[in-house]
């Protein structure tokens, strides 16, 4: 192989890192990682994190929704949405007992409350966390 195919396929596959970060990105939505997940997610907001890696197919799906939820709670001073990479972050995930891809959970004071199981329509998503954020708040 010539330097120049070796080249192409550096740049090819340097286009594809950042198609599938873009895929994920979103101004709304948090980006957890090694170096920020604790101090955020005990933070005393209410967290709604998605768990993924880039290449499965159901996050993927879940991206635009992702988005969308993030957008909704934008100005919400008590939620949170973000997601983590677990490609990147794997001992975040790790420590969170993530076992497949996508795991949604909701994260107070560095705990996890619960782990989301419903149907991953922005409506129902939605709902699940401003009722996870009344029941945490609310007694506090
Ligand atoms: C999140 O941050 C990690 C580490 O900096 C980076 O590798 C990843 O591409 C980012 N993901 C998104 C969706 O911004």
């Amino acid at each position: 192989m010539g330097l120049r195919s070796i080249a192409s396929m550096l740049c090819m596959l340097a286009l594809g890192l950042s198609a599938t970060a873009s895929e994920f990105e979103d101004k709304n939505v948090i980006n957890l990682t090694a170096s920020n997940y604790e101090s955020k997610v005990s933070d005393g907001k209410v967290y709604l994190i998605k768990y993924y890696a880039p290449w499965c197919g159901h996050c993927k799906r879940l991206a635009d929704t992702w988005k969308q939820l993030g957008a909704a709670f934008k100005t919400d001073k008590r939620i949170q949405i973000g997601h983590v990479d677990c490609t990147v972050a794997r001992d975040v995930c790790k420590a969170a007992d993530i076992k497949g891809y996508p795991t949604l959970k909701v994260i107070y004071k560095g705990e996890e409350y619960q782990t989301y199981k419903g149907p991953r329509e922005l409506s129902a998503l939605k709902a699940f966390v401003q009722e996870a954020a009344t029941d945490l708040l609310s007694d506090s």
